[in-house]
């Protein structure tokens, strides 16, 4: 009984800002979708416009085969959860989840067991009774999902509702979501500006930018093909190193020239990659290679890997289980995420030793330098 959502060049100004701007997305019945983006890229705006709490300047939207634009939002069976999940003080939690309820005029015998149900989906059975001044921030944020659901919608939207929890019950709840998406199959449209949350939940994440869609895939697609700098950026922690360098190739090997250091590779399979990206008659390319940190690796001693190159080692930061060190490569500086531990670590390295930094071709990125668009075809 899911239903779909189809948003077709929504384009939304205040004035002069232009907040959305030809913004297209599909989501299929029952999807969890998350939207994904820096802060003011317009994702409430696209939250607003698909509820009908803001009208688009231009573009549609269907809930289902219905077109929605101009009608109320009580008549577009839409639920919505915010940030503040502004549950009413004096109402019990029973009552704030039968309000919807009460206002469709709904018997008391549905009323209750609705909420029952509802109740126990959420594991909050317990509190039914209680005021929201005596439940935490994680059971109040059920509290407001249950209040939303209870209406069955044919689609729900969350807007960073989040955002006020401790990073603990954030982690906690994120899952709780999830699960309940699952459990009730509802087309979900999830707003985030946590790239952890969206790969951790999402069916399919939609990474925006000033208004539009850079890229929509599954967090596998977005993480392993970034469709530009901008996506490959924002994906993945600690962030993709960039490196601006000129390729030049000749019979038997290529040379990367990266600010002033030149970096010779006899690499076959990395030929082959370079040959398919990169026309065959252009001897000299300037290219933005990707490398993700985690994708790197390090020692003192010869790498087998395709392409290799010597750095300073210039910060050691300990995480724990996991160790991010900084490398120069002369004015460009990369991260590199290690497991190892941090006694091995202390134990092999310190700022300002030379080091080795290997990178399978397989895991290298690359991006058009002027364009920041992914060369080759997107799977
Ligand atoms: N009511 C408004 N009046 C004028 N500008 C607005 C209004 N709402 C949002 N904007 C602007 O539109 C852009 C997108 O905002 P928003 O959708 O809230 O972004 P996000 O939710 O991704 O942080 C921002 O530049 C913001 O300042
Ligand atoms: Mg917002």
């Amino acid at each position: 009984m899911s239903t779909s959502v189809r948003i077709e060049n929504l384009t939304k100004n205040y004035g002069k800002v232009n907040a959305l701007d030809n913004f297209s997305l599909e989501v299929d019945p029952g999807e969890f979708m998350v939207l994904l983006g820096p802060s003011g890229c317009g994702k409430t705006t696209a939250v607003r416009c698909i509820a009908g709490l803001s009208d688009p300047s231009s573009g549609t939207i269907h809930i289902g085969d219905q077109l929605v634009n101009g009608l109320p939002p009580r008549d577009r069976d839409i639920a919505m959860v915010f940030q503040n999940y502004a549950l009413y003080p004096h109402m019990s939690v029973y009552d704030n989840i039968a309000f919807p309820l009460k206002m469709r005029k709904e018997t008391k015998r549905n009323i209750q067991e609705k909420v029952e149900k509802i109740s126990k989906l959420l594991e909050i059975s317990q509190l039914i009774d209680r005021k929201p001044k005596e439940l935490s921030g994680g059971q109040m944020q059920r509290v407001a999902l249950g209040r939303a659901l209870v209406r069955e919608p044919k689609v729900f939207l969350m807007d960073e509702p989040l955002s006020n929890l401790d990073a603990k019950m954030r982690a906690y709840m994120r899952t709780e979501i999830k699960k309940l998406q699952r459990k009730v199959g509802i087309t979900t449209i999830y707003i985030t500006h946590d790239q952890i949350e969206a790969m951790s939940m999402a069916d399919r994440i939609a990474i925006m930018e000033h208004g539009l869609i850079q890229q929509v895939g599954t967090p596998q697609q977005v993480y392993s093909e970034p469709s530009n700098t901008f996506v490959a950026g924002f994906i993945g922690s600690p962030p993709m190193n960039f490196l601006e360098c000129e390729v030049s190739r000749n019979n038997s090997h290529l040379v990367i020239e990266i600010s002033g250091s030149l970096i010779k590779s006899e690499s076959d399979a990395l030929r082959n990659d370079f040959d398919r990206l990169y026309r065959k008659e252009q001897t000299r390319v300037k290219v933005t290679l990707g490398i993700r940190p985690r994708d790197i690796t390090i020692g003192s001693d010869r790498l087998h890997s395709d392409l290799t190159m010597e750095c300073v080692l210039s910060f050691v930061e300990m995480l724990g289980d996991e160790t991010v060190l900084e490398v120069n490569i002369g004015k460009n500086s990369m991260k590199v995420l290690t497991s190892s531990t941090m006694t091995d670590t202390h134990q092999s390295f310190s700022v300002g030793q030379h080091v080795l930094i290997g990178i399978s071709h397989e895991k290298l990125h690359f991006f058009n330098s002027q364009t920041g668009i992914r060369m080759g075809e997107l799977k």
